[in-house]
């Protein structure tokens, strides 16, 4: 057997092919290989590709365990279904870092039903669709959002089901269940009758999301993806070093609290189907406080709105202006209306700082000049009186 090999400079490591069937009556000549390659590249850790790995004996796992315990860690990438079995029933993928391999899919003919700000989704056939990320969009990203995605799932979250990571050529997707009907907005749109029936529904959901508690182990805090969030924001040069320590201490200031925060609540976020209300777009889901994601909603239903500036709600501005209106009348009691949305409007701001950190399309010119002027204004010139405001 001749193992196919290369130098990956940038990981610094030697990524060998394993091919075909490693058993006893070949190992003997692939141990060979694996010691002369290793031997020609003195300190580099050999991580092996099983893509093409279509059967491996004890014999071969016990050169494996050679391997594994010539360096720090083994990673084995691109391993197939059936082999992959094999490495959890024998105990291997609790030593060894082992990834699977993704399922490729092709979207030829696949119908595009909706757009976000991750990329597009697709209509894959009459139970699943794909959300089809942009390139550039990491493992870990799409992972994180099947996890979420998963846990809301499972807490009870009318949601739809998160099915497997799968790959479209140099893309990452996330297949889910099909909701087969409209978004809230285009429901809306469709139905001006019921605008006031649905737009309580709206309301009820995120109340009921709210009152939903989480232990901590679950999630993680909203608090702490704001403390990334912020902290990436340092090399984009947008802020000095002191504006960033002041949104620190404004993201600090905000009362702990464990409810399930949904991070993006707006009505492209919310499908219905047989006249109840579907959460999607669980990309940001945390626990914390409720003030989150009513100040994410200030942004997308009052800041972004009415017309004319970005479009994220899918509806005309004078109803989302009544859309906010019956929402506010049910989410909150009269008594705490005020200061309740002085506090979240703190976050929307905040959240209007971050956009551009992981935005590629906040992050232009005209964008930039507009909220940082407004992160100014309406939050750095006056920090500690937010801080203030924060802990009434
Ligand atoms: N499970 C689903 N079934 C049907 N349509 C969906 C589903 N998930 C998303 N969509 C459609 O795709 C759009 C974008 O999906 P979303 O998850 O919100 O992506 P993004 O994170 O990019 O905003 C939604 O507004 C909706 O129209
Ligand atoms: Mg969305």
């Amino acid at each position: 057997m001749k193992l196919n090999w290369t130098m990956n400079a940038e990981k610094n490591c030697l990524m060998i092919m394993l091919e075909g069937r490693i058993d006893s009556t070949n190992v003997a000549a692939v141990e060979e290989e694996v010691m002369e390659i290793q031997k020609q590249n003195e300190g580099v850790e050999i991580v092996f590709h099983a893509k093409k790995l279509e059967y491996i004996s004890s014999a071969g796992l016990r050169l494996l365990l050679k391997v594994r315990k010539m360096q720090k860690e083994l990673l084995i990438t691109e391993v197939s279904g059936e082999i992959y079995e094999i490495f959890k029933v024998t105990g291997f993928s609790e030593i060894m870092n082992i990834q699977k391999a993704f399922r490729e899919i092709s979207i030829e003919n696949a119908e595009v039903i909706g757009q976000g700000g991750h990329g597009k989704v697709l209509r894959l056939n009459g139970d699943t669709i794909v959300k089809l990320y942009v390139p550039g969009t990491t493992i870990e990203e799409v992972q994180r959002e099947q996890e979420y995605a998963k846990k809301a799932f499972v807490m009870g979250v009318p949601t739809a089901i998160p099915f497997d990571v799968v790959k479209c050529g140099e893309s990452f997707g996330l297949v889910f269940e099909l909701i087969n009907s409209v978004t809230f907005s285009e429901f809306l749109n469709q139905n001006p009758e019921c605008f006031e029936e649905y737009a309580v529904k709206y309301a009820k959901l995120l109340k009921k999301l709210h009152e939903t508690k989480v232990s901590k182990d679950m999630l993680s805090g909203t608090k702490e993806l704001y403390r990334e969030r912020i902290n990436q924001l340092k090399p984009l040069g947008y802020f000095t070093e002191k504006e960033i320590e002041d949104l620190h201490r404004v993201n600090d200031a905000f009362a702990d609290d464990t409810s399930i925060i949904h991070g993006d609540f707006h009505p492209r976020n919310v499908m219905v189907m047989d006249g109840e209300l579907v959460l999607i777009d669980m990309a940001d889901l945390t626990y914390g406080n409720p003030l989150y994601d009513l100040g994410s909603m200030i942004l997308t239903h009052v800041t972004l709105s009415p017309e004319g500036k970005l479009d994220i709600t899918g509806l005309p501005g004078e109803k989302v202006d009544e859309l906010w209106k019956i929402f506010l009348s049910v989410y909150l009691e009269p008594k705490d209306m005020e200061l309740t949305l002085k506090k979240s409007g703190i976050f929307s701001v905040l959240k209007a700082a971050t956009t551009f950190a992981f935005s590629q399309r906040a992050n232009n010119e005209v964008v930039v000049k507009y909220v940082t002027a407004m992160v100014r204004e309406k939050l750095l010139s006056n920090v500690d009186g937010c801080i203030q405001l924060l802990k009434m």
